[in-house]
């Protein structure tokens, strides 16, 4: 069987003349222990590799930036909607009783409201409160069909409003807010706090924190926190309301046509509720899944993209989300979310995946154990100063903690679907979907297919000394084989 998949995939590379572009990797050091390829994952290749009207597919250009509220807020490092629908329409059309999807790092949810496409109950998972609300808002069962003339309220009596309170407590805000900016943000947020209906109220958190992270004095060119210079703070002649409103309209726009096509594919009733279960967490992955989605596993499948390394020096999702986040009423977005996560600029970061801890020389043998890869990079890395070794087993041991977590709470013959980017760190590039690849296959998946596609969009930091932009992202496929 293995053999056939091979050969499946050499014809497409072969023909197509797309080797960059549809690049699939059918697995060849393959391990003693591991099993065969089974019928279902013959199946889901061919499926994969159907040379169909554009053989570009997975590297196009072709993005609807609206498409299912990808552009509620400018989230980094993105997956793309019909990539992740296309995935899943493969793969659900060879496995029979695939009926819920998980993403364990799911940010701004592209992968959830992919599910959604096809009636799956959706459930994700996130350390940043800014992505588990973002994610609410986009998988709710319901949405409010009276949202336009809250809207309307707020922003009415935002208008109104002639107070000059500022209803933020962040340090240093005449450096990131000007005084009139953070009046008009004021009345914004008393405004939306006026709103009784709570989903509509996290519709407006959400035009909310783009409204802050477009008005502020906050560069929008890079994720970390970089104040504009003077000169150009002082041109810019911004209201956030008008702002607000704008944002708020196109969002509704948005969400109104993605509620349309899942009325069109039948996964929302007449009633415009969505077919099956949708859930939202905060949550830290690296603990217990099992416990915490008590009820709702083993999920049918996986569907990811973690981060490539951690936050501090590769994409700081928590300076990116730090000043949207302290004009939000954290009770609105998850009970577990805790001020102390705004306690500096960079907290979120330190919380998530390697950003902070020691490991002992026992958690480096056993990380190298588990992967060879990692080994062999690690010791080519002769120059490299020992924090970015110590950064990078950080990350790896926390990393190789949450595959274990993940692996715990997917069926028996569930597919996992990794995308992953392989990062710099000085000057040398981690072979990051190798290294996954191992971690998987150590904790009982077997590895399918390696998918290599380019990028064009995905918004990555540009000037980063340890993480240089990314032109191709890999996509994994693995099938856990045994409990
Ligand atoms: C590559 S991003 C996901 C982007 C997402 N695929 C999308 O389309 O928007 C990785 C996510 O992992 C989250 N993360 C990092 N450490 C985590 C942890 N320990 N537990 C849960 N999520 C974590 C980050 O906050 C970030 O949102």
């Amino acid at each position: 069987m293995k053999s056939r998949a091979r050969r499946l995939a050499r014809h497409s590379i072969d023909t197509t003349g797309h080797f960059q572009l549809m690049n699939i990797l059918v697995p060849n050091n393959v391990h003693r222990d591991q099993p065969q390829l089974s019928n279902v994952d013959v199946q889901l290749l061919e499926r994969l590799n159907q040379r169909d009207a554009d053989p570009d597919f997975w590297s196009s250009r072709q993005r609807d930036r609206s498409d299912s509220g990808h552009r509620f807020f400018q989230y980094p490092a993105m997956m793309v909607p019909v990539v992740q629908r296309r995935l899943i329409k493969e793969l659900i059309g060879v496995q029979s009783g695939v009926a819920s999807i998980y993403d364990p790092f799911m940010g701004s949810g592209t992968t959830l409201v992919s599910g959604m496409h096809f009636g799956l109950s959706v459930y994700g998972t996130d350390i940043n409160p800014l992505a588990v609300l973002i994610s609410q808002v986009r998988t709710a069962k319901v949405i409010d069909g009276d949202v336009g003339r809250k809207l309307e309220k707020v922003v009415k009596r935002a208008s109104a409003d002639g107070s000059f309170v500022i209803e933020t407590d962040i340090p240093n805000i005449d450096k990131w807010f000007k005084p009139e900016v953070a009046v008009e943000l004021s009345r914004l947020r008393r405004a939306i706090r006026s709103i009784d209906a709570s989903w509509a109220r996290k519709f407006f958190w959400v035009a909310l924190a783009e409204t802050v992270r477009l008005a502020g004095n906050d560069r929008t060119s890079t994720y970390k926190l970089h104040v504009r210079p003077a000169d150009e703070i002082a041109r810019r002649d911004i209201s956030p309301i008008v702002m607000f409103q704008s944002i708020g309209e196109g969002n509704i726009a948005s969400l109104t046509a993605f509620r349309e096509a899942l009325r069109d594919a039948n996964t929302v009733t007449g009633q415009g509720s969505y077919v099956a279960d949708s859930r939202v967490r905060l949550l830290d992955v690296r603990g217990d899944l099992k416990e915490r989605w008590m009820g709702k596993t083993p999920f049918d499948l996986v569907m990811t993209s973690p981060p490539y390394g951690d936050n501090h020096t590769t994409v700081t999702y928590g300076q990116h989300s730090y000043l949207p986040l302290a004009w939000i009423d954290f009770e609105d977005i998850d009970r577990e979310a805790d001020q102390g996560a705004l306690s500096t600029t960079h907290e979120i970061d330190s919380r998530s995946l390697g950003g902070r801890g020691t490991l002992s020389q026992q958690d480096t043998d056993r990380l190298f154990d588990t992967s060879p890869s990692l080994k062999v990079f690690v010791e080519s890395l002769s120059t490299a100063s020992t924090k970015a070794r110590n950064r990078l087993f950080r990350f790896y041991h926390d990393f190789s903690q949450s595959i274990s977590q993940i692996a715990g709470v997917l069926r028996r013959d569930g597919y996992m679907i990794w995308t992953v980017g392989n990062r710099n760190v000085t000057g040398r590039q981690v072979p990051t979907d190798e290294i996954l690849k191992e971690m998987l296959e150590g904790v009982r998946c077997a590895h399918v297919v390696t998918l290599s596609r380019q990028i064009h969009h995905k918004r990555m930091p540009t000037r980063n000394a340890t993480s240089a932009t990314m032109r191709e992202e890999k996509i994994l496929i693995v099938r856990k084989s045994r409990d």
